[in-house]
């Protein structure tokens, strides 16, 4: 089979060698497609492709449809909102994602970006400790968990919500569990996002729960730019001068926030949350075993689009 791995942002050369070595040692050819220019080399690409992997490379209908041979798509990562499901289902494409393996590196990340903004992002102004403060931790899966782990060594009380778990599994990850989106931003002197962009979160992050937030709050995403409602957030940073956002996934207007709120605001130019080697290894070689496991045993245990 002809496996194609896209990745505009490319995997550290390690992961790109393990995934080489995974595929090849299976019987299966390997193409390369790195930092390319233009979602039509992507469309371009794919129209030899049995299997490709991505990270948040743009799987649109065009590049389902330039793509006859496509059987599986495996997105090395964690949110799969880069994919068209309904396009793949429509083919019988089978969609995976590589849950848990790059958690860690964003799960440091937010913290890191914690303390950035706590001491005002690394200049000589007086700034604050998170220890002794409360992190709010929106949602407690994979990503969320960890934070709220590295946050307990740093000396933060934690409260978290998650819809999937019980409040007994809440308190077994080492969090107080607490009941609304309304109640979780007003007890949290930090909220750290982590919820995928759905039609049901996409832009539900905005003026009313941002201002809930107690005096000298951060807002930390490092989840997706779509769940938050822009004019909200502006709108809220402009009526409360002690509140703060850092985001790894850079805003439409960010220009407008960094004019405005100077170090109030910050975000990364392109988004690292997952941009370490080991993350990139863990969910490039994950993504490589489950093609050849599907291809020869037919495992669709991380499907997706069922
Ligand atoms: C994910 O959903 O796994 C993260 O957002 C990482 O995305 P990336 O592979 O594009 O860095």
């Amino acid at each position: 089979m002809k496996i194609l791995v896209a990745t505009q942002k490319p995997f550290a050369a390690a992961a790109v060698n393990g995934i080489k070595e995974i595929l090849e040692t299976a019987g299966h050819e390997v193409a390369m497609l790195e930092k390319y220019a233009a979602q039509e080399d992507l469309v371009a690409a794919v129209a030899d492709a049995d299997a490709m992997i991505v990270r948040s490379d743009k799987v649109t209908p065009e590049v389902i449809a330039a793509a006859p041979k496509l059987k599986i798509v495996v997105r090395a990562g964690a949110g799969f909102d880069n994919v068209d499901l309904a396009a793949a289902s429509a083919r019988g494409i089978v969609v995976m994602n590589t849950p848990g393996q790059n958690s860690n590196a964003v799960a440091e990340l937010a913290i890191a970006m914690m303390i950035f903004m706590a001491r005002t992002q690394f200049t000589p102004a007086t700034g604050s400790e998170v220890s002794g403060k409360r992190l709010g931790v929106q949602a407690y899966g994979n990503v969320g968990r960890l934070v709220g782990q590295k946050a307990r060594a740093l000396g933060m009380e934690i409260s978290a919500l998650d819809p999937f778990l019980t409040d007994e599994q809440i308190i077994a990850g080492g969090a107080d569990p607490v009941h609304s989106v309304e109640e979780l931003y007003a007890c949290s002197d930090y909220l750290s996002i982590h919820i995928p962009a759905l039609p049901a979160t996409i832009k539900s992050i905005g003026y009313d729960l941002i201002t809930r937030m107690p005096k000298g709050a951060t807002l930390v995403n490092t989840a997706r730019k779509e769940v938050i409602d822009e004019e909200g957030l502006m709108r809220a940073l402009g009526e409360r001068p002690d509140l703060k956002y850092i985001t790894d996934v850079m805003p439409d207007n960010y220009a407008a926030l960094q004019e405005k709120f100077g170090l109030r605001v910050f975000a990364t130019p392109k988004k690292m949350g997952a941009q370490t080697a080991e993350a990139n290894i863990n969910a490039g070689l994950a993504a490589a075993r489950q093609i050849v496991d599907y291809f020869a045993t037919g495992n669709t245990r991380f499907q997706v689009n069922r």
